[in-house]
């Protein structure tokens, strides 16, 4: 018996519909719950909610989320908003897949039209004013599931949907333009095995991973045509475990971000004899992708290349945008070309092998993008429990289901960006919110504090700054802090830290002009403004400011 599939979203956007169409391509047995309290209550849901009262209405919606909870088999359309219960969401999240239909308010008003008076929620004045104003307050809690449009598609066009999205395996795919052409970033489950078929993959290759990932995931990544095989099950991770494609494993760390890891990497791919039509795939975290991507845009003057991001950090930053890179001596990132991929494939399953400071670290880039652009992000990540421990991951469907929405919504924010600004001359400057003071902080402190962690602090530094600046309300540094706090990053600068060697090391950034700095501020959650003329005195008065003990470390829900 497989999954049952749940359809959620507002009325009128034909969920008993496709649901009825996807049941008979699924082969399933189709409920809607609405149609199932009709009948067990011998009434209509505007008499139920007359006679009975919504809480009642609510109530029996509940017996039956419960009731379906323990059925499998099932595609189940669901009410408005049943799903949006958050106990009704855990009972039948939990069974299986739930999309989340969507359509234009004037789509919703000509759909539910004839049956108007039958929706208690919608009499009464001015229909369209209130679908807008419902959609809106809903939006948050509707976003959590994974998104379909139906305005536009007739409903066997979005049961089509499903079933393709179903079949891959995936949550969503989201396609990104450049100069050159355009690549999709998919996110989803248990994808890796496929990568080389959706990359379209089918002249020879070479996986690039590190010692920690490659051993838990490179031998997943298995080939469909011509180049690749099953996995010889006997072999190690230094070895060519499919046999024809080589791994190729670096050390792992930023340690190894170098030039001398590059030059090993050419020897390899030397060394298994790949040529220009060959295509370089990096699994791993940010570190692995830079170093990889370095390598696919210089070797034999560059050939394809695909990314299998493993990071938290990675998935949501730096597969998406084209930059990689290795660092110097003297310097982080100084060396480096802009490389697109072919094809970035983030699958939420790797996550579960993440060390939890390293997923932790990852959710400052994820805060940062909901600050950027995302109220919506901001507001899923404040809703739910993210301190959580990764290996949760691998048998809880409805926090990967929630993870996967969260991953889906930063990458859309980078993408959105790196679209507008292909080669990084303007606008990506956006994505330094957090950075200048973050950068200075990792720079002063010797790199003992991760990243994620600094770019925290920064975020932190950065509403400070623009409520002192008068860019936002005096409540929002507090606002910003108490939700980096709620995800276990830290909101303030150790003591430790001198603010002069920080104030100093923010100045021999490059974005220093004639004593004044430029800022990334937050003028409201989603809503940022560049400003060239920060005085330094306004920065000094923060940095002072923003000291104070580091939170403790994350304490782990079981
Ligand atoms: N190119 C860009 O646009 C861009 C943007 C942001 C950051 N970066 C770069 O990204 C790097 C940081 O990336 P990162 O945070 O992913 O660090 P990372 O690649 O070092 O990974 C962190 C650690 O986690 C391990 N790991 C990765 N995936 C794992 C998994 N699924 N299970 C178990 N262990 C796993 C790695 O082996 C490593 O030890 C920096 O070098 C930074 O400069 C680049
Ligand atoms: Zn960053």
């Amino acid at each position: 018996m497989h999954d049952n599939v749940i359809l959620t979203g507002f009325m009128g956007t034909g969920k008993t519909t496709v649901g009825r169409l996807l049941a008979a391509r699924l082969g399933c047995e189709f409920v809607d719950t609405d149609d199932l309290i009709v009948a067990r209550a011998g009434r209509s849901v505007a008499d139920i909610f007359r006679e009975e009262g919504e809480t009642r209405f609510r109530a029996r919606e509940a017996e039956i989320a419960a009731e379906l909870a323990g059925r499998r088999g099932l595609v189940v359309a669901t009410g408005g908003r049943l799903m949006l219960d958050p106990d009704n969401a855990a009972a039948l999240g939990a069974t299986g897949p739930v999309f989340c239909l969507s359509a234009e308010p004037t789509d919703i008003l000509t759909r539910v039209g004839a049956e108007a008076d039958k929706r208690p929620l919608l009499s009464g004045d001015a229909p369209e004013a209130r679908v807008r104003d419902l959609l809106h307050r809903r939006a948050a809690a509707y976003a959590r599931f994974r998104p379909v449009e139906t305005s536009g598609r007739a409903p066997e066009e979005v049961a089509e949907v499903i079933v393709a999205l179903l079949a891959a395996n995936l949550y969503e795919s989201i396609p990104v333009r450049h100069p050159g052409g355009s690549y999709d970033v998919v996110v989803g489950e248990n994808l890796l095995s496929d990568v080389p078929r959706s990359a379209g993959i089918d002249g020879p290759a070479a996986i690039i991973t590190d010692d920690r990932v490659g051993p838990l995931h490179a031998a997943k990544i298995r080939m469909r045509k011509s180049g690749f095989n099953e996995p010889d099950t006997g072999s190690g991770p230094d070895k060519p475990g499919l046999s024809g494609v080589p791994i190729l494993t670096m050390p792992a760390g930023e340690r190894h971000k170098t030039l001398d890891t590059v030059r090993e990497l050419y020897d390899g791919l030397l060394d298994a004899g790949l040529g220009r039509d060959a295509t370089v795939i990096a699994l791993g975290g940010g570190v692995v992708g830079d170093v990889a991507g370095f390598v696919a845009a210089t070797y034999l003057r560059g050939v394809d290349f695909v990314l299998c991001p493993t990071t938290l950090l990675a998935m949501v930053d730096s597969s998406i945008g084209g930059k990689t890179g290795v660092d110097l001596p003297r310097g982080k990132n100084l060396v480096g070309a802009f490389k697109q991929p072919r094809l970035v494939s983030a699958d939420i399953a790797v996550l579960a092998t993440l060390p939890a400071d390293e997923f932790t670290a990852g959710m400052a880039e994820v805060a940062k993008h909901g600050l950027i652009a995302d109220p919506v992000l901001w507001q899923r990540l404040m809703a739910e429990e993210w301190r959580i421990d990764p290996r949760r991951l691998a048998n809880e469907r409805l926090l990967r289901a929630d993870l996967q929405t969260l991953v889906a919504r930063a990458i859309r924010v980078k993408r959105d960006v790196v679209e507008e600004d292909p080669y990084e001359s303007g606008r990506r400057a956006v994505l330094n919110l957090g950075h200048t003071f973050g950068h200075a902080v990792e720079q002063v402190s010797g790199y003992a504090i991760r990243h994620g962690e600094a770019v925290a602090m920064g975020l932190a530094a950065a509403a400070h700054l623009s409520a002192a600046l008068g860019e936002c309300s005096p409540s929002l540094p507090d606002q910003v802090e108490a939700g980096l706090a709620r995800l276990g990053l830290p909101a303030r600068i150790p003591p430790m830290l001198d603010p002069a060697a920080l104030h100093a090391a923010m100045g021999s950034d490059k974005k220093k002009k004639a004593g004044r700095l430029r800022f990334v501020l937050i003028r409201d959650i989603g809503d940022i403004v560049i400003r060239d003329d920060v005085p330094a005195a306004a920065v000094m008065a923060v940095l002072e400011r923003v000291r104070g003990d580091i939170a403790p470390a994350p304490s782990l829900r079981e």
